[in-house]
């Protein structure tokens, strides 16, 4: 019997029918309010950390989640499992509104659904040994009823993750980095969730641990016929892990694919720009293909640029609706693009076939101001280096 065929028993796992939804995000916004003003709090902007994001995740897959820091991802992740209300949109999982439950049936509902973080030392309370911390989920949720049968479950869930039952009565600084995170996840996995969402879930980690952790992570889907969102800003990592990848630029989702296919025919831009700084081992690849830098910070979330939101930095930008229409994420039709390839640029056909070139992108100055004559009075001040 595998270590946690009682885990499976435990949280009543289903099979996954093929394509089955679990996670249906509609029109998804976070939008933070800036406050300004000593004596009174008046809002002078917003930052639009998660701005009009539509995805969908499927029972049983990995979805990954990538994109430069600051683009989202975090708040994206977090308005998923409504640890971050949402300004708009809906989340619908297994069926029900998440973003509308409150008080006891949001609780309720939150054993199906768990978060991993980055960084288990800040996650997880040094006060409390590992047994407390794992206890914590399981009272809350009514799963410690039977003395015998928690004990059972405590001990299965440490060597689901590959830790010793004797761990149970440690402290987490008493662990290596990499065997915290493992403490992390047999946290999330003790309340029997359907859904894990895992943000960056091995950045913290030494690129040696990195890989036993992204391979616990398959097991256990695997066994458990878990979901994940991964949340990463490391390509090898989503890649690695992923059934599909959606790239996010500046709140928004601007390609999503299968996950080789994102790798072989990317099509937007911007994740061309992000495949060709990754390194290719083989030398003559490398100085053939295509490079692609990508001039200039990304812009403010608070301001974002109008149209696509990419057309700052945009090696293709064109003269027309690049400036003034914001792009869907929309299918498109290109060679080598299969039907669930989506991208969000007006000219993906144009730049696949080589119709337009590619040019040079002017240093723009960035406004870090938050627009309008009500904006707070931070001067616009950084200038990007061409
Ligand atoms: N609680 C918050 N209040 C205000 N702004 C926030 C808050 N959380 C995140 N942000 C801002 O939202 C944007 C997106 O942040 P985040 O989701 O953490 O991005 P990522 O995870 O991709 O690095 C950033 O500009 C960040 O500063
Ligand atoms: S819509 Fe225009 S600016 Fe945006 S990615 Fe496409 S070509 Fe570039
Ligand atoms: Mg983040």
């Amino acid at each position: 019997m595998s270590a946690s065929a009682g885990l499976d028993a435990a949280r009543g796992a289903r099979t996954a029918a093929p394509g089955e939804v679990l996670v249906e995000v509609r029109g998804l916004e976070v939008h933070f309010p800036i406050k300004s003003g000593i004596i009174f709090d008046r809002t002078v902007g917003h930052v639009r950390a998660v701005d009009g994001v539509d995805l969908t995740i499927h029972r049983g897959e990995t979805y990954g989640l990538v994109g430069e820091s600051g683009c989202g991802k975090s708040t994206l992740g977090k308005a998923i499992l409504n640890l971050e209300p949402p300004t708009a949109g809906s989340v619908i999982f297994d069926g029900v509104d998440i973003a509308s439950l409150k008080g006891e049936d949001l609780r309720k509902e939150r054993k199906r659904f768990q978060m991993v973080f980055q960084d288990p030392m800040s996650s997880l309370d040094p006060r409390q040994t590992v047994e407390a911390l794992l206890l914590e989920g399981m009272r809350a949720h009514g799963l410690d009823t039977d003395k015998a049968a928690t004990h059972a479950r405590l001990r299965e869930l440490m060597s689901a993750v590959g830790l010793p039952p004797a761990g149970l009565k440690k402290y987490p600084h008493e662990f290596s980095g990499g065997q915290r995170q493992r403490i992390g996840i047999a946290r999330a996995l003790s309340v029997g969730p359907d859904l894990i969402v895992a943000d960056e879930p091995v950045s913290a980690l030494d690129v040696s641990i990195q890989a036993q952790v992204i391979n616990l992570l398959q097991d256990l889907q695997d066994e458990l016929g878990l979901t994940y969102l991964v949340v990463a800003h490391d390509l090898a990592v989503v890649r690695h892990i992923s059934d599909r990848i959606g790239v996010m630029y500046l709140g928004g989702l601007v390609e999503e694919s299968e996950a080789g296919e994102l790798y072989d025919v990317p099509l937007h831009p911007y994740t061309r720009a992000l495949m060709s700084a990754v390194p290719v081992p083989d030398p003559t690849v490398e100085d053939s293909r295509e490079q692609i830098l990508l001039t200039g910070d990304l812009p403010s979330p608070a301001n974002p640029p109008t149209g696509c939101r990419f057309h700052t930095r945009c090696p293709w930008r064109q003269e027309t609706r690049c400036d003034t229409e914001r792009p869907e994420l929309r299918v498109v039709e290109v060679a080598g693009a299969s039907s669930g390839h989506r991208v969000a640029c007006h000219f993906a056909e144009q730049i696949a076939a080589g119709e337009i070139e590619r040019h040079e992108v002017e240093a723009e100055l960035v406004s870090e101001g938050f627009g309008g004559p009500d904006g707070p009075p931070t001067p616009p001040e950084a200038y990007i280096a061409p």
